[in-house]
């Protein structure tokens, strides 16, 4: 710090220009999507549980929901159990479920909660098993055949959220100010388990936890108007505004579900929600404490 280029009085506005972000957030809840790119290196790992860890300290309430990251992969061809897509979605049998199952909540989980702690924060792991709290159905996938024809195709045990039941999450985060870290799986009916997109998962627990944010860390740096431009990044994003940029492709591909779980998300009742890029170490505080932050945010008219 002591040689830093940053003179005293640069370094010094860096925290005034946080401090209206810490006052407004104080006691609220961020929701977080943690996966793909930000779990990568170490290095960025320890970047989020740090970002989260300070967000606590603050007096927010952050809950981090995350992916499978490349451990599935690596765990399905460790024991040569070979996944079909469809519609980019893994066809998920009884083996690989079980492999999902024990990679996310006994390793993924378990390692991001022991690097919180290590770390100096408190963290709990659980996933949507632990308190029935997230209930699931399966999901079906259409397909097109040859001749254009729609068929529903069983991708197993990928599942969709039914419904949020906020208690166990409540509890451990109000009562002994634990950072809950969640795993995506979900229980249906008879208590089977369904493998559910992270990024859902994260919208629906905010909407149901009434949550001020929803923060999803991505592979990008956020939506471009012109993707060779890279000045051109969408810094706000109305609702009203998303069917023409769907429209005119500006929000596509891999954007659209993130814009849509941002959607339902604000329906529900959430307050901001921000596509970031978790590649860029602490991407989460200069989002939250800066003005301009440096994602893409989606907000209500
Ligand atoms: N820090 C403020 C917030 O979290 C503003 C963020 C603005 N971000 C943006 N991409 N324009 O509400």
């Amino acid at each position: 710090m002591q040689d830093s280029k940053y003179t005293p009085l640069e370094r010094a506005q860096v925290l005034i220009e946080a401090l209206p972000y810490i006052r407004r957030f104080h006691g609220k809840t961020v929701v977080i999507k943690y996966g793909g790119s930000a779990m990568l290196s170490d290095e960025l790992k320890k970047a989020v549980m740090n970002d989260v860890i300070l967000m606590k300290l603050v007096g927010m309430n952050p809950i981090l929901v995350h992916g499978g990251g490349p451990e599935i992969n690596h765990f399905l061809k460790r024991l040569d159990i070979k996944s079909e897509f469809v519609n980019g979605l893994r066809v998920t049998d009884e083996p690989t479920m079980e492999v999902v199952e024990m990679v996310l909540v006994g390793k993924v989980n378990k390692e991001i909660v022991a690097q919180i702690n290590r770390l100096g924060g408190h963290a709990v792991g659980l996933c949507g098993k632990d308190g029935q709290m997230i209930l699931a159905r399966k999901q079906y996938e259409w397909t097109k055949d040859a001749d254009g024809r729609e068929t529903m195709v069983d991708i197993g045990s990928v599942g969709e959220v039914e419904k949020i039941n906020t208690g166990i999450i409540e509890s451990i985060m109000e009562t002994n100010g634990y950072i809950p870290v969640i795993a995506p799986i979900g229980a249906g009916v008879n208590g089977e388990s369904y493998n559910i997109n992270a990024d859902l998962v994260a919208g629906e627990i905010a909407g149901a936890l009434g949550a001020e944010k929803l923060i999803l860390l991505t592979d990008v740096e956020g939506i471009f108007y012109d993707l060779q431009d890279k000045s051109s990044i969408l810094s706000v994003i109305k609702t009203s505004e998303i069917d023409q940029l769907m429209q005119d492709g500006i929000i596509a591909g891999g954007m659209i579900p993130k814009v849509k779980c941002c959607i339902r998300a604000l329906e529900a009742g959430v307050q901001g929600t921000h596509i970031i890029d978790g590649r860029l170490p602490h991407s989460i505080l200069l989002e939250l404490f800066t003005d301009k932050g440096i994602g893409t945010m989606v907000e209500k008219d």
